[in-house]
């Protein structure tokens, strides 16, 4: 048995069947069609317009349904909405040789296993940062077809128990609520005179530079902050400001009550 989805096509790439065309299928299909190891794609018929659309700008298929993509594909993502995976998964018939990738948010593997069995089944939670192959995707169980397809399209994190995936999961809504924390710079920068593009240009790059000192630059997060925030510092007075406000308590709390509701698989 291969225990690669790439030796499974040693001529080739594996076929990624994509079920469930919406907003994250349309940004994962964006960074597998960039990727330098391009993936064969099949894409469900479902949403026809935006499924149209994709299969005009990269040349992909459309299947004729959801089975015949099933049948034609090696991995199968299910990128459908959380409390339609299971009854539409339940429809179809899998064999042993595929993987099927669930990336419902709050949604437990076991119901979804069940239902696409004898096929092997994980979690993972790409975010939308996948489109230019920047997605962190948080994956259980590992396995080694699941992680070759994502890692097409970012880093991929394996996790052994599902308590602590789901921990990990919290990240992609960190993900969201960044573009908001950047959002509220770019905006005061723009209220206070300086141009928009500019601000927002210049707001992103200092946030790629945080992340570049973190991830190339050997610094630690937990404690740079103060290493550049030295008391007497304008950047010292911020963090005791915000400190002061709750500011980083507050993402604590918010984090918890996200983590909460995910598990409840409910998000209200
Ligand atoms: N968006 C994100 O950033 C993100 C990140 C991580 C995980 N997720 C997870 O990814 C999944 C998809 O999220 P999304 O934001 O992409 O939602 P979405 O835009 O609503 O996409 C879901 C797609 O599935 C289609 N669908 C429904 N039933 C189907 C069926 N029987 N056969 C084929 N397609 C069917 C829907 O079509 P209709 O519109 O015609 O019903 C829709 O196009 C969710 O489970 C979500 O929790 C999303």
């Amino acid at each position: 048995m291969p225990d690669s989805v790439l030796d499974m096509n040693a001529s080739g790439f594996p076929c990624v069947g994509v079920l469930g065309v919406g907003q994250l299928a349309e940004h994962l299909v964006e960074g597998w069609c960039g990727a330098s190891v391009r993936p064969r794609l099949l894409l469900s018929p479902r949403s026809r317009a935006r499924a149209e659309a994709l299969a005009k700008q990269f040349s992909l298929e459309i299947a004729p349904d959801n089975q015949t993509l099933v049948d034609r594909s090696d991995v199968v993502i299910l990128a459908l909405p959380p409390e339609r995976t299971v009854e539409v998964a339940s429809g179809l018939r899998f064999e042993k040789r595929h993987v099927v990738i669930c990336v419902a948010a709050g949604l437990k593997l076991e119901p979804v296993a069940n239902a696409a069995l004898p096929a092997k089944t994980v979690r993972a939670m790409p975010v939308t940062s996948a489109s230019v192959r920047e997605s962190a995707t948080v994956l259980y169980p590992g396995d080694g077809a699941a992680e070759e397809t994502l890692r097409l399209i970012g880093s991929v994190h394996v996790f052994d128990d599902e308590h602590t995936f789901e921990v990990a999961t919290v990240t992609a809504v960190y993900y969201g609520w960044v573009f908001r924390l950047m959002a509220e710079i770019a905006g005061w920068l723009k209220s206070r005179g300086v141009d928009e593009k500019e601000a927002k240009k210049l707001v992103a790059q200092t946030t790629r530079g945080v992340c570049a000192m973190c991830m190339e630059g050997g610094k630690d997060m937990a404690t740079e902050d103060r290493v550049i925030g030295r008391p007497g510092t304008y950047t010292g007075l911020g963090l005791d400001l915000l400190q002061r406000m709750d500011a980083f308590s507050a993402w604590s709390e918010t984090l918890d009550a996200v983590l909460k509701a995910s598990r409840r698989g409910k998000v209200d």
